[in-house]
């Protein structure tokens, strides 16, 4: 099981390229499915959970591979439509590719999805809509069993939740569905709305994207593309959580700052200074780090769920007090435990956490649970004295591509082992 080992309390420098977005890397592979010839996905980050996507594919009977930050998939041979438990149980998000092989074969066969373990994550919303749209499902010793006789028809969705699976499987459903769907109360991510654009190139009639309506007209074929996957936010705003922590000036190569914006004024709070020109982001840190009055997660554009732990690991060297309230999942906040080992002074109550900022973080062996709590605990690990040892670095590699080196490339010191 690979370690982290981060000597703390180094300035960083320099300039770093933020990888491709894991979250619209997943859906587009998943989407795939629909389509006639070869995909070429390009800025597609190598990720232990695309590599996840890139196995269900080719157990599928696709072509499904990535050279470099390439990946190329060709559905034109595919033959199955279940998945094993084996590789549901790897990542969460495996429960996309539902809406895809039921618009593709008529029928699937999941078990229900692993990944981190953030509290109860049910897929109600997913089934319902999809019953909605003609799918019979049902869930037997843990597997869903689903099929469509007369094919998907489209439905009018209004989702208790702007959830952006549930969003993601809708669309994969609708777009080559009998009529047209719209889905009210849409999630609004931007990878969401990448996904749509991936589709639309394919030749799919999907409009109002990022507007929390959703209207998708039902095409009867789809035809490969070339895409370029957006950049991901959430590591963008892990490493300006790291320079933060350093008191450094880095500068991020490649940032949409649109997708930023519920994240920028909350690292300006703290005295930080952005400044975005032309898709780079100069980004500079103040000697003494303010705190911030309340960080609160919310469905996009609100403040991201998975920028929570990484800032919340910069507020606890902040000179004050700073609250954080998890209103997106249930159990998000397994990594203050791990932090409080590093000495830091967080306390929990249900969705709020409490951070008195402390003048030091101290190294010491901790270990992480899940992907973003990951990330926290290097981002802490970096501003605190001595050396930090992170187990648990699966989790971070679901999510961040070579993690290690682009932190050393920035002048940290960290070592995997
Ligand atoms: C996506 O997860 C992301 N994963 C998550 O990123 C992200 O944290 C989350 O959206 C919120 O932005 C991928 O895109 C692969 P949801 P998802 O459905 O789709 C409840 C990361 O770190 N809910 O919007 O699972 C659910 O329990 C990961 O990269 C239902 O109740 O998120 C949760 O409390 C972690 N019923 C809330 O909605 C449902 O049917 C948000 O879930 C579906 C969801």
């Amino acid at each position: 099981m690979s370690r982290f080992i981060v000597s703390g309390g180094e300035r960083l420098f320099g300039e770093v390229e933020v990888q491709g977005a894991k979250n619209s890397a997943l859906p587009i592979l998943a989407a795939t499915i629909l389509t006639k010839g070869e995909n070429v996905l390009h800025n597609c980050s190598r990720l232990s959970d695309v590599t996840t996507a890139l196995k269900i594919l080719r157990y599928l009977g696709c072509s499904a591979n990535i050279t470099g930050n390439t990946a190329i998939v060709n559905a034109d041979n595919m033959c199955g439509s279940d998945i094993p438990n084996h590789l549901m149980r790897e990542m969460r998000s495996s429960i996309v590719f539902l809406g895809a092989i039921l618009s593709r074969t008529g029928k699937a066969y999941l078990s229900f999805p692993g990944g981190c373990e953030l509290g109860p994550r049910p897929i109600d919303l997913h089934l319902k809509a999809l019953k909605k749209m003609g799918a019979k499902i049902t869930e037997r010793h843990g597997i869903l069993e689903c099929s469509t006789d007369k094919g998907l028809k489209g439905a009018k969705i209004t989702l208790s939740f702007p959830s952006v699976g549930a969003t993601e499987n809708i669309i994969l459903a609708a777009v080559r569905a009998k009529g047209t769907t719209t889905i009210t109360n849409a999630a609004r991510e931007p990878e969401i709305t990448d996904l749509c654009d991936y589709l639309n190139s394919c030749g799919a009639d999907i409009y109002g994207t990022g507007e929390g309506v959703i209207v998708i007209d039902g095409v009867d074929e789809l035809y490969s593309t070339q895409h370029t996957i957006i950049p991901d936010r959430i590591v963008g705003a892990t490493l300006m959580s790291a320079a933060a922590v350093t008191h450094s000036d880095i500068c991020l190569k490649g940032i949409i700052q649109s997708h930023l914006n519920s994240v920028v004024p909350v690292f300006e709070e703290m005295g930080c200074q952005l400044e975005f020109s032309k898709g780079d982001l100069f980004f500079k840190s103040p000697k003494v780090l303010k705190p911030v009055s309340l960080v609160r997660t919310m469905p996009y554009p609100g403040f991201p769920t998975d920028a929570q732990a990484p800032l919340m690991a910069v507020s606890t060297l902040c000179e004050g007090t700073s609250v954080f309230v998890e209103s997106i999942f249930e159990n998000r906040f397994k990594h203050v435990d791990e932090l409080t080992r590093l000495g830091a002074s967080i306390s929990v109550q249900g969705k709020v956490a409490v951070v008195q900022g402390v003048k030091h973080l101290y190294g010491a062996s901790v270990e992480a649970q899940d992907l973003r709590g990951a990330a926290g605990l290097i981002v802490a690990a970096l501003g605190a004295e001595g050396t930090t040892d992170i187990g648990g670095i699966k989790y971070l590699e679901r999510g961040y591509e070579d993690f290690e080196v682009v932190l050393s490339s920035l002048g940290a010191n960290v070592k995997k082992i």
